[in-house]
């Protein structure tokens, strides 16, 4: 198989889009970006250093894109909210777009990957779940770090960032018209990437050798 392999993953949050995205670039032996870790780290560094997001942007270190807090369910809100900014959207584009195009290819999840990041990538999907299942997923991940969080408000959460990310004027979560959806509503991580590989068999994307 000759052509480069550019994997485009996009879905809501607590989908099941970043456990697919690793699974997929550790079968393939590609990298991965989580670019959505890339909105977290603007939103935290404009905190801590008191900046507007944009300014932010344009200040992120490969140790910002570490750390633990990134996965805070707060950072995650306030990354909603530094995401419908264009300026910092346009910031972060190049970052990604060389990530993309990389010799070997990539693997990238987020909200606007098949949209806007990567229009011409050969494979794309679009991951999504029942609300309940994202809100049960996300409890779990919160309680595996050692919180204590509270269901009924942990959903609300999820709805009112997917009602933000989906209403934005700039790079609104969407599915790519070429897209392949896959629901995980009733699927483990196994099964999402079993079904995620058929599809790309399907299309003459195979790991060497298999
Ligand atoms: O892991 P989870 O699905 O909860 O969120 P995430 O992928 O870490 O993304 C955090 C936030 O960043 C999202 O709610 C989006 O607002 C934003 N984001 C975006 O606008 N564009 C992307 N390509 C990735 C994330």
């Amino acid at each position: 198989m000759s052509e480069r392999l550019v994997v485009a993953i996009d879905g809501p949050a607590a989908s099941g889009k970043g456990t697919l995205a690793r699974r997929l670039a550790s079968h393939f032996g590609l990298p991965h970006l989580d670019t959505g870790s890339l909105y977290r780290a603007v939103a935290l560094r404009a905190s801590r250093d008191g900046v507007a997001p944009e300014v932010a942007a344009g200040r992120l270190s490969a140790a910002d894109l570490a750390d633990p807090a990134l996965r805070d369910d707060a950072i995650g809100q306030a990354a909603s909210r530094v995401a419908a900014n264009p300026e910092v959207r346009a910031k972060l584009l190049e970052f990604q777009r060389n990530f993309a195009n990389q010799a070997g290819g990539a693997v990238l999840d987020g909200r606007d990957i098949g949209t806007v990041i990567c229009p011409a990538a050969p494979v794309k999907f679009y991951v999504t779940a029942s609300l309940e299942a994202r809100t049960d997923r996300r409890v779990g991940e919160l309680r595996a770090r050692g919180g204590d969080p509270i269901r009924p408000r942990v959903l609300a959460e999820l709805e009112e960032r997917d009602r933000r990310d989906s209403g934005r004027a700039d790079a609104p979560l969407r599915a790519a018209p070429d897209a392949y959806r896959l629901d995980t509503t009733d699927m483990d991580a196994e099964r999402a990437l079993a079904a995620a590989l058929a599809y790309m068999a399907g299309k003459g994307f195979r790991r060497a050798g298999s």
